[in-house]
């Protein structure tokens, strides 16, 4: 018959957190995977070789024939860990490359199915190449 009871005066909202509505919007269009083949098949056209990409390729190539990915991936571990780990694992230390540029040419020991085994080197007896690979794995 009364209606609701009325609410006691402190339960009334005070707004102590308002956030200024000045929230720059940026909608800058990225490229979409169309431009970018545009951009690489353009390249390849005229007969350039964007670094960068090539790179990628060579260390791919090198990874495979060398087996590497018999044991591991970019993003999951196998036999040993992914190449994501790996790279977390050594972030930030400044002797990252040269203990893995030693890793990959010295054929260490190590535990490879709880058994002792020489780690496999890559198969190149190129040190840029193993640079590359190396960095390749460290920006993974
Ligand atoms: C038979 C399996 C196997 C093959 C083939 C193999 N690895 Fe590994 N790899 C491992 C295992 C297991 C570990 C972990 C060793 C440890 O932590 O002691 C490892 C560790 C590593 C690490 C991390 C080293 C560190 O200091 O953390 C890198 C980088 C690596 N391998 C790269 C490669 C590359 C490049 C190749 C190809 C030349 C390769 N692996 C071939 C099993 C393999």
């Amino acid at each position: 018959m009364s209606g609701m009871p009325a609410l006691p005066g402190s339960a009334r909202s005070r707004g102590a957190f308002r956030f200024a509505g000045s929230h720059a919007a940026t909608s800058s269009p990225a490229p979409t995977p169309n431009s970018i083949l545009t951009l690489l098949l353009g390249a390849a056209a005229v007969g350039l070789s964007p670094a960068v990409l090539a790179d990628d390729a060579a260390v791919e190539s090198l990874l495979k024939k060398s087996n590497c990915l018999k044991c591991h991936a970019v993003d999951k571990k196998k036999e040993g860990p992914s190449f994501r780990d790996t790279a977390a694992k050594y972030r930030g230390k400044a002797d990252a490359e040269a203990k893995l540029v030693a890793f990959l040419t010295t054929n260490p020991k190590v535990k490879i199915d709880g058994r002792d085994e020489s780690h496999d080197s890559l198969k190149t007896r190129n040190d840029a190449d193993v640079r590359d690979v190396v960095r390749w794995i460290l920006s993974r």
